[in-house]
């Protein structure tokens, strides 16, 4: 099987490998073909992802296009980077193996999930601040 050569640097040294603390966004992936598993943790900033990491049980392709991805979505908008796609991660590598396509849809799915979760989250937490501003109307009142 043919890698290109940035396919093998990013595989021997890859990027943003790891875990983030209190991260603003998880995003976990299993992948149906080979049962592979990928989670990304995001840190977000005025909707730009500031830090990005990954941890992956997937092969050396997966960690390859995982470091790449990272890359490409760090400092994005949270809109910019939910355009990242599979094939767009594959072609920055140089290209991959058919049949190793399947394993760059980790990477951009698990972004797409972590964004997700971020803006769950980020939902979550408004409606809290204002079920929290509601009830502090009376007492602002009362006083
Ligand atoms: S074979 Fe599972 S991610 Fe590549």
């Amino acid at each position: 099987m043919e890698y290109s050569e940035l396919v093998m640097e990013h595989f021997m040294n890859p990027r943003n490998v790891g875990v983030i603390e209190d991260p603003d966004g998880v995003g976990k992936e299993g992948n149906p073909v080979c049962g592979d598993l990928m989670e990304i943790f995001i840190k977000v900033e005025d909707d730009r992802i500031v830090d990005i990491k990954f941890r992956t049980f997937g092969c050396g392709a997966a960690i390859a296009t995982s470091s790449i991805a990272t890359e490409m979505v760090k400092g994005k908008t949270l809109d910019e980077a939910e355009e990242l796609t599979n094939r767009a991660v594959a072609e920055a590598l140089g290209g991959l193996p058919p049949i190793k396509m399947h394993c760059s849809n980790l990477a951009s799915d698990a972004i797409h999930a972590a964004i997700a979760d971020y803006r769950r989250r980020r939902n979550g937490s408004k409606k809290n601040e204002s079920s929290q501003k509601t009830s502090e109307v009376p007492k602002s009142s009362e006083v």
